[in-house]
């Protein structure tokens, strides 16, 4: 899998377009764990143009979004306008961005593959950044040439990036995406669901 460099410039031409590049419907996995994470202040990391953050908005959930398009940004208040709920955007590169210590319930992480620095500095940060009891809900693309180096590890590199979380679910398999029209078709991605103990 390619492993360039994407800036915020790509991705706020990407979204762009009036159309949701990722579609406006929540990711299924999330859509599978949400009911099994308690319900209090989420943050959704690389967030982009909304769906997910809309969807636990719907839920009664007190959503952030992160994401260092202004674009995608400005796109997921008007979906969350569009569906009368009201989330918070915080327009932030991951690179620069810390999770506090104790500060949330649910951390998703749906897609966000940034570079393989950031991502282990916020997954080390996350068993403290989430509360006792709180979850991480998290799927990415796999890339089976990938190392720990590399954006698109395997789901057993996740699990030992996010320890001492507790996996109540982790699963590394081909999928069948239909998300907008940038998701489409079978991927490899790994899924986990963890919880703070
Ligand atoms: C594949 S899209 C997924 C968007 C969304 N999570 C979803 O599933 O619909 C990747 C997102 O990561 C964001 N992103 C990539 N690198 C980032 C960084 N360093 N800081 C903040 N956001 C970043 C992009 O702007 C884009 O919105």
């Amino acid at each position: 899998m390619t492993q360039e460099k994407k800036g915020s410039r790509y991705w706020d031409d990407r979204f762009s377009r009036q159309d949701y590049a990722y579609g406006e419907a929540p990711n299924d996995f999330l859509v599978w764990a949400a009911p099994q994470v308690r319900k209090g202040k989420v943050i959704s990391l690389s967030e982009g143009e909304g769906r997910n953050a809309v969807y636990l908005a719907q839920l009664g959930f007190d959503v952030t979004a992160v994401d260092f398009s202004s674009v995608g940004l400005a796109k997921a208040q008007a979906l969350a306008a569009k569906h009368q709920v009201k989330i918070k955007c915080f327009l932030a590169d991951l690179n620069d961005f810390q999770l506090e210590p104790n500060a949330w319930d649910v951390v998703v992480s749906v897609f966000s593959q940034p570079e393989s620095p950031i991502r282990q500095r916020l997954n080390a940060q996350l068993p403290k950044s989430l509360r006792v009891g709180g979850a991480l809900i998290h799927e990415s693309k796999v890339s089976v040439e990938d190392n720990a180096s590399g954006k698109y590890p395997s789901v057993e590199i996740l699990r030992g990036e996010i320890a001492p979380l507790h996996v109540s679910f982790a699963h590394q398999g081909a999928r069948v995406l239909a998300e907008g029209s940038y998701h489409v078709g079978s991927h490899t991605t790994a899924q986990i669901l963890a919880f703070r103990v």
